[in-house]
């Protein structure tokens, strides 16, 4: 029997977040700058690479696979690759096949994840008003999102809305975005907002809304509940008794949770990230692409790439370098 991904500090890895892609059809303020340049299409992986990845670490003893960017669904024929890890679902290998979108594509696409056995997705979603939305997507269109998010309920999956916490953006709009969910039965989960991508003209510290201040807020509003229950994701949640509405925090710069980490991060070029918050990371396209016919080399680069993943990140917003820009973009790392 293959032994599975154990890391020095005794955490199970069974947990893949896979960009595959770093475009985008938006260009929200702390993802992205306005003019990016994209990776040429020749450094991605193929498809059938994606797949012989990702049916690697499923035989290591990944259980949870999700699928992120950039914005996953505005890779061309994505959806070959989603049907094709339908079969890990079916083998019981697989737990979760799921995927982290801004919900552009997803009155396109809600049926096809369904059939292909998705059940859940995330959608980004930071505002309710169409003209603070065209802001901080810099030009996304709200209704085409809304209407993503009715497709996708409509189709059958569980809906979870990401919102980052953006000070003097979303504050005000706490209540509503929260009855909004709470209306259509979907969780949602508040971000702090982390140091990466390019700043541009804005200050990221400027937009550092604590989620111990979004909690106060919420402690204002509602009667607020902690919950023990974890769902093998970086949030922590409360209920709200009013509601009966599950709250998630997702806090790696006021709390981290790298104690429990049990994931790693392969970006759309085949790179392995054993932590968001870290610059390591391990060349996995290499021993992909000069073995076609074995899986060993690739088997023997991911083992050894976890064996040295790090206790935890070290996010810090006095590592801002003097022009603003952090190393690297979470829509290549995938969020
Ligand atoms: P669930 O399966 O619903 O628990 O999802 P998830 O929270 O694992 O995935 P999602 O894509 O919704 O994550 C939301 C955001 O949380 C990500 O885009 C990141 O911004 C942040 N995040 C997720 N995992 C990590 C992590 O390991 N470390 C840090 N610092 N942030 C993370
Ligand atoms: N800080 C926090 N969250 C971010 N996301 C993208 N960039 C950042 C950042 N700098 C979030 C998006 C989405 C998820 C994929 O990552 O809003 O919910
Ligand atoms: Fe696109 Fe998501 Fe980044 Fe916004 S946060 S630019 S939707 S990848």
């Amino acid at each position: 029997m293959t032994s599975p991904l154990i890391d020095p500090f005794a955490r199970a890895i069974t947990y893949l977040r896979v960009s595959v892609t770093d475009r985008c059809d938006f260009r929200c303020v702390y993802c992205m700058s306005e003019n990016m340049t994209f990776l040429p299409k020749k450094d991605l992986l193929t498809l059938e690479e994606l797949d012989r990845m990702c049916t690697t670490f499923v035989r290591l003893g990944v259980e949870k696979l999700r699928i992120t960017g950039g914005e996953p669904l505005v890779r061309r024929d994505i959806m070959t690759f989603f049907n094709a890890m339908t079969r890990h679902l079916d083998s019981g290998a697989l737990k979760e096949l799921t995927l982290t979108t801004n919900g552009s594509q997803l009155a396109r696409f809600a049926d096809q994840l369904y059939t292909a056995g998705v059940r859940r997705v995330n959608v980004s979603l930071d505002t309710l008003d169409e003209a603070k939305f065209a802001k901080v997507t810099r030009w996304g269109r709200l209704p085409q999102v809304l209407n993503g998010i009715d497709a996708a309920q409509k189709a059958g999956l569980r809906v979870k809305i990401n919102a980052v916490a953006l000070k003097g953006f979303n504050e005000e709009e706490l209540p509503r975005i929260t009855e909004w969910c709470a209306e259509r039965d979907m969780d949602l989960t508040w971000i702090e907002v982390m140091p990466m991508g390019d700043i541009g003209n804005e200050d990221r510290l400027d937009q550092y809304w604590s989620l111990k201040d979004v909690r106060r807020s919420y402690q204002e509003h509602y009667t607020v509940t902690d919950l023990a229950e974890r769902t093998g994701g970086p949030a922590r949640y409360v209920r709200l008794e009013e509601t009966g509405q599950k709250i998630g925090f997702i806090t790696p710069l006021s709390h981290n949770f790298c104690e429990s980490c049990n994931r790693v991060r392969l970006t759309c070029t085949g790179e392995l990230y054993m932590c968001l918050g870290q610059e390591d990371m391990a060349d996995l396209r290499r021993p992909l692409r000069e073995s076609p016919d074995s899986e060993a080399p690739l088997e023997a680069a991911i083992r050894a790439a976890i064996d040295r993943k790090p206790k935890g990140h070290d996010f810090d917003y006095s590592r801002q370098r003097a022009d603003g820009q952090m190393p690297r973009h979470m829509s290549h790392t995938g969020g």
